[in-house]
């Protein structure tokens, strides 16, 4: 006979090993409550992912004797997570998802040194992020979209294929010691005031940078792909260790403060270039090792002085105008007409409508503007920076 006490006793176990069916070997060690991320925190190691479940509570911490996870661990659209931190992890194989989960006000993984990617979004709460030191010392991509973050710090990674830093509103300061990026590095519609510093950064494939207060990269030697920048609030941009943008693209568009651009060892520009629209540029005099642009060069705005002393060779046409008189620097350009550009050159002194046109300079050998290209450029505020964080996860999901 089984007495009602023991009956109910069995069945609260097994309700309660129910609950607390965690377990260390899961392919996805599932979290739904705090008791369950001690038990979690106490695995030697997880070989599987981690999922913090909606209904987890609160407050999670993975603090215990785990150290590495061997997939992901994974916080999304959870409105009730506050705090989420873990003070022994140190590798997370795959991804690091944090999307949706807009009471978290606290995240602090201070061991953390290791992942395969960080994808973080929509965490509108989150003011700071807490790594230790060294901090992310390996990581493929780095994704923070949409966070209340004032600084991003601690990615000490050397070598990175994407970041992605987008629509976070409050932030003032993202430095970083990477040294190398090999596809993208995209900086877009984040808070209005933010200094971005890159110190060891030589080599990096595509850059586009736009609303940046200040930008530095004083070790930058190679562009790879292309290098733009929209609509920043920086008065000086100096890269005087960069000698070549081997495939892509130069651009500088609308960046209203911009007095001065100083590439003095620049000799290659393997695309388009393109300057336009950058209102208190009055001097485009910082290219004085420039010798030779695969596409074509476009250089529109309201200097009063435009030089390119060493240019030998322009694949595209050349097309310079300015509101300011130009006349006797489009003397000299004129005289590159025949054997240095190969599409011809179009100079145009004290033009109203310099400042209109801001598409850019093709990137072909045909010389012609691509308005085309033009349309993504100037288009680049909404559309393209709301789906940035989609792109995010389209890159995430296929590593
Ligand atoms: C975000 O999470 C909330 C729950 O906190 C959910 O109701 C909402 O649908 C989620 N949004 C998206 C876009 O998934
Ligand atoms: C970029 O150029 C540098 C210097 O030439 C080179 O070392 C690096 O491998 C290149 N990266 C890519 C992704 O092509
Ligand atoms: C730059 O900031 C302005 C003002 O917030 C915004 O309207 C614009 O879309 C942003 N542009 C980009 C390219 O981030
Ligand atoms: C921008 O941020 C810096 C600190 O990062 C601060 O010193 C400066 O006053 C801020 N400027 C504006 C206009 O808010
Ligand atoms: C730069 O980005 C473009 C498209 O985003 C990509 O096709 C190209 O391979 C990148 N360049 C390099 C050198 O990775
Ligand atoms: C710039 O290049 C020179 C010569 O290669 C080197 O000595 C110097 O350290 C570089 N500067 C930076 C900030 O990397
Ligand atoms: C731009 O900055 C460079 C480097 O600091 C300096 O040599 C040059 O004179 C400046 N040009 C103008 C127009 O201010
Ligand atoms: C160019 O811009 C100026 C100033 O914004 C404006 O007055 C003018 O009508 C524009 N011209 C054209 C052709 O759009
Ligand atoms: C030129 O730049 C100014 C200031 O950034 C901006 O307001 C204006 O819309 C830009 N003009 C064009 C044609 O993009």
């Amino acid at each position: 006979m089984i007495s009602k006490e023991l009956l109910s006793a069995v069945t609260a176990f097994g309700l309660v090993s129910g609950a607390a069916a965690v377990s260390c070997d899961d392919p996805t060690a599932t979290i739904a409550s705090a008791a369950d991320a001690t038990t979690v925190a106490n695995c030697d190691s997880i070989e599987g992912s981690v999922l913090v479940s909606t209904g987890a509570g609160p407050t999670i911490d993975i603090s215990g004797s785990l150290e590495s996870i061997g997939g992901s661990l994974i916080v999304q659209n959870n409105g009730l997570i506050q705090t989420l931190s873990s003070d022994s992890i140190k590798t997370i194989g795959d991804v690091f998802q944090l999307k949706n989960n807009t009471a978290l006000t606290s995240l602090s993984f201070s061991a953390l040194s290791e992942v395969g990617s960080i994808d973080w979004a929509t965490l509108n709460a989150l003011p700071e992020i807490n790594f230790g030191t060294p901090g992310i010392t390996k990581a493929d991509s780095v994704v923070i979209a949409d966070t209340f973050v004032q600084t991003i710090e601690g990615i000490n990674v050397e070598s990175l294929t994407t970041m992605n830093i987008n629509n976070n509103r409050r932030i003032t300061r993202f430095s970083s010691s990477i040294k190398n990026l090999k596809n993208e590095l995209s900086v877009q519609a984040n808070g209005l005031n933010l200094t971005m510093e890159l110190p060891n950064l030589e080599w990096i494939a595509n850059m586009t940078i736009a609303n940046v207060t200040e930008f530095s990269v004083p070790s930058l030697k190679t562009v790879n792909g292309s290098m733009r920048f929209d609509s920043n609030y920086f008065t000086t941009f100096l890269a005087p260790n960069l000698t070549e943008i081997q495939e892509g693209d130069l651009s500088f568009v609308s960046n209203p403060q911009l007095t001065n651009i100083s590439l003095s060892g620049l000799e290659k520009v393997g695309g388009g270039f393109t300057i336009a629209n950058n209102t208190a540029l009055t001097e485009v005099t910082g290219f004085s090792g420039l010798t030779e642009v695969g596409g074509a060069v476009k250089v529109v705005g309201s200097f009063d002085q435009i030089s390119f002393p060493q240019l030998e060779d322009v694949k595209g046409t050349m097309d310079v105008a300015s509101t300011e008189d130009i006349s006797s620097s489009c003397d000299t350009l004129n005289g590159l007409s025949s054997n240095v550009v190969q599409g011809g050159v179009t100079c145009d002194s004290q033009n109203a409508n310099a400042n209109n046109d801001t598409s850019s300079a093709g990137d072909g050998s045909s010389g012609t503007g691509n308005t085309q290209n033009a349309a993504s450029l100037i288009g680049a505020s909404t559309s393209t920076i709301v789906s940035l964080a989609a792109v995010g996860a389209f890159i995430t999901a296929f590593m």
